[in-house]
């Protein structure tokens, strides 16, 4: 018996899924709290904060020695790993965990760097979170790579003809995300990596804002490298690199000696957050407790299918509402392009952090800034920065209609 058995969720439904969660049961400004900033990281329900709890309090060590706990953290890690696997559509020797994908990123960059040079070039875009594009830069200075970038477009999506003729420059290496923490842009990274691979170029993907929302498929995008964080999909603060195999046994990251040398484990530097790492599998089981079908990736993609469904219509509804608001511009794809129930706007008169602050007063909460995607709101001319408001698997519709009656509230 599954809680989210249509796509066309009840009203029902969604109370039932909100009990997980004891953040909501917060007030602020005498209003139930609206969070809106799960595109920053999501509230965690229960079962995460239980699975963290009971590894720390019965089967905390460290791994590969032969008493129970150790057994038990090797055993829990190991499961961890298939857990994440069947997130991604990945196998589990292909899933390694970090800090961060931040972290995991930098990791990466420098193995990979290790082998490129002068005549080495990597392309970035515009549109990215700057964890996709400081890794690369920094290789720029280390080992005098260049570094080419593609731009972003009025609309939001970035310009494929550029992207084109990047690739047609033969870099080693193409990072691009899957989906902008700005402005809510998805973009085709099965067809960018496709690209990438009919140039002989390497693609690494930054899914960190759009794991939340679309059940990623490491071999339909036909990436090398993928990461994420769980702390965006209502798990702990861990980061979650994918890596072909083969990629994962080649690169040459730094690494102590005595350490495992084999994959995945040769990407994992000293002694990881096993607690986290215990709790990014609930998320995913968490996840998936919401779908019916035989394998737990079947009920990913059934409990996906119904975030998407769902995140579309409070898109929609927080569009239409918000851009009807004198004052209020909106930014990033129109609801009809593909994109996360993520939206970026700026109120005419007032500094984003002002609107952030105003709207938290009645337990709206909203994050404001550029959310270190920098280039693309430099790009926009916006000094002072956005107001972002994403949807996540708890927000409702009374939530909704709550930020877009605070926002016009402001201009009264
Ligand atoms: C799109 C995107 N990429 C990368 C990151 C960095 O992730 P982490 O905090 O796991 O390093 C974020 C964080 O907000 C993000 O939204």
């Amino acid at each position: 018996m599954t809680l989210l058995s249509s796509a066309a969720p009840q009203a029902a439904d969604i109370e039932a899924l909100r009990s997980h969660f004891p953040a909501l049961e917060r007030k602020h400004g005498g209003s139930p709290v609206a969070y809106f900033d799960g595109p920053g990281g999501t509230q965690v329900p229960r079962a995460v904060v239980e699975a963290m709890e009971s590894y720390l309090y019965h089967h905390n060590a460290n791994t590969h020695w032969p008493y129970p706990t150790s057994e038990e953290t090797d055993t829990l890690i190991a499961s961890a790993r298939s857990a994440l696997a069947d997130l991604l559509g990945a196998s589990p020797s292909e899933v390694a965990f970090g800090a961060n994908m931040t972290t995991l990123t930098f990791h990466l960059a420098r193995g990979l760097g290790r082998a490129w040079g002068r005549d080495d070039k990597v392309v970035i875009t515009e549109l990215d979170h700057h964890a996709n594009v400081a890794p690369w830069r920094a290789l720029e200075r280390d080992r005098g790579i260049t570094v080419l970038s593609v731009p972003v477009l009025g609309n939001g999506q970035l310009d494929w003809t550029i992207l084109e003729q990047r690739l047609s420059e033969k870099p080693r290496l193409l990072a691009l995300g899957a989906a902008s923490n700005a402005l809510g842009t998805i973009t085709d990274v099965a067809r960018a990596a496709g690209l990438a691979r009919d140039a002989g170029v390497l693609t690494f993907v930054d899914a960190v804002h759009y794991a939340p929302h679309v059940l990623v498929d490491v071999a339909a995008i036909g990436c090398d490298f993928l990461a994420c964080s769980s702390y965006k999909f209502y798990g702990p603060h861990v980061g979650i690199l994918y890596g072909r195999r083969k990629a994962l046994e080649r690169v040459e990251v730094p690494k102590l000696a005595p350490a495992p040398n084999a994959a995945p484990e040769r990407l994992e530097t000293g002694t990881l957050n096993h607690e986290g790492i215990v709790g990014a599998a609930a998320a995913v089981d968490f996840l998936a407790s919401f779908g019916s079908g035989r394998s737990r990736r079947d009920r990913l993609a059934d409990t996906f299918a119904f975030l998407h469904a769902r995140g579309a219509a409070l898109l929609l509804r927080m569009w239409e509402g918000l851009s009807g608001i004198a004052g209020v511009t909106l930014y990033g794809p129109t609801p009809d392009l593909p994109r996360t129930p993520t939206v970026a706007f700026t109120v005419d008169g007032w500094p984003a952090d002002t609107v952030a602050r105003r709207l938290a007063e009645r337990g709206v909460f909203v994050s404001s800034g550029d959310f270190y995607a920098t280039t693309v709101v430099e790009r926009l001319g916006l000094k002072d920065g956005l107001i972002r408001a994403g949807c996540a698997c708890y927000t409702t519709e009374e939530e909704v209609d709550r930020l877009i009656a605070g926002v016009a509230r402001l201009s009264l």
